[in-house]
């Protein structure tokens, strides 16, 4: 586990945020995150809460977190498309110039300086271990599905990709690679050294990763996934399946919630930070809890709640590893927000909504 939380491994990720801004109502007291990449939360602020904690284990990954906040406030969305490498037509030079202007605590600059060195300035968003992962699981998924697994992203809407996913889409060989990526072993040594957490969904991973496609083929345009741009090619091509903090209206609100918001940067293990907290009205939890020693996993959310206020919300995501929280004091209204689910963009989620019950309410 250590080794595994103490590089880069995410600066795109694989979750679609949305999701969490759908639930997340506007102006609460404070927010608390997982920062990830940075980018899971960039687009909670668009919410305007009055705080936001964003927490994380890995020092790598608040540097990286700090770097996407410097950008929101000192730069603007052209510049931060253009740092981030969503625009793929902006030079190295300019992306040297934008991060020599901006105001970064001094370590995490030499940080950032050795790594975007190392990786010639090249676009940020693909130099996680995790993007680097989704990059060579692409290159396998070219050899096996070549052009004809790639024109899928041709389908301007749901109608056309369906008929072309049942009728000349290669599923066959795609199959083949989601025997690949379904296989925990190889992901295990590809990225996550043995961390990853195992699978108990009841169904095996092969099956698990049918269903998560078979559903973004037949349910959503796949030019408006990220994930499945990056599966296929490497790196994203349609602006259609960018992440929601791509979004200008999204960015602009952003940037002015940031005027009024006291945002803190923490690195601590999340049950630690939270309880040092009060009032907190809203976890958004990724899929750490997965990752947890199995009695933190069942008790997250009891762990959670003295720092909660009445009504606060807790989202957590599972993927393979799904935990199953004690929620006495807690109504889990995930059904609540099927809709939202259902568009989340990767599809690669089991999601948990929670709901804080005041003491005299009755958990549904
Ligand atoms: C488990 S990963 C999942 C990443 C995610 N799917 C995304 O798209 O960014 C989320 C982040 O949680 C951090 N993390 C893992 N366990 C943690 C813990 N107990 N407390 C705080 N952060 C943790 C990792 O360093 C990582 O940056």
């Amino acid at each position: 586990m250590a080794d595994y939380f103490q590089r880069l491994n995410y600066a795109l990720g694989d979750e679609d945020t949305a999701l969490e801004y759908a639930i997340l109502p506007k102006h609460a007291r404070h927010v608390v995150g997982i920062a990830g990449s940075g980018g899971r939360l960039l687009p909670l602020l668009a919410r305007s809460p009055a705080r936001m904690t964003c927490t994380d284990i890995s020092a790598p990954q608040l540097a990286f977190t700090r770097l996407r906040f410097a950008l929101l406030e000192q730069t603007d969305h052209a510049s931060f498309m253009a740092f981030m490498g969503y625009r793929t037509d902006s030079s190295t030079k300019r992306r040297q110039s934008i991060f020599r202007h901006l105001d970064l605590p001094q370590a995490d600059r030499h940080w950032l300086t050795e790594l975007f060195q190392s990786r010639h300035w090249q676009a940020p968003i693909y130099m996680g271990a995790f993007e680097q992962t989704l990059q060579r699981l692409a290159k396998v998924n070219r050899l096996f599905t070549g052009k004809a697994g790639r024109e899928v992203f041709h389908c301007r809407d749901l109608g056309e990709q369906i008929e072309y996913y049942q009728t000349r889409f290669p599923l066959k060989r795609w199959k083949a690679v989601i025997a690949l990526l379904g296989n925990a072993a190889v992901l295990n040594s590809l990225l996550y050294k043995g961390s990853f957490p195992p699978n108990n969904l009841g169904i095996s991973s092969r099956a698990a990763y049918l269903e998560i496609f078979h559903a973004l083929f037949t349910t959503q345009v796949v030019r408006e996934s990220f994930f499945l741009q990056m599966l296929f090619f490497g790196e994203l091509r349609y602006p259609q399946g960018f992440p929601l903090e791509c979004a200008p209206k999204i960015f602009k609100r952003a940037r002015e919630a940031l005027q009024q918001c006291e945002l803190r940067v923490v690195q601590a293990y999340i049950l630690d930070c939270v309880a040092t907290l009060s009032e907190v009205d809203f976890v958004s939890l990724s899929d750490v809890p997965s990752f947890m020693p199995e009695a933190d996993g069942a008790s997250v959310l009891q762990r959670l709640r003295p720092s909660l206020a009445e009504e606060a919300l807790t989202v957590i995501r599972g993927h393979l590893h799904v935990v199953q929280p004690d929620c006495s004091g807690f109504g889990d209204i995930t059904a609540d927000y099927q809709k939202a689910i259902a568009r989340e963009r990767t599809q690669l989620w089991r999601v948990q909504v929670y709901r804080r019950t005041s003491p005299l309410q009755v958990s549904r």
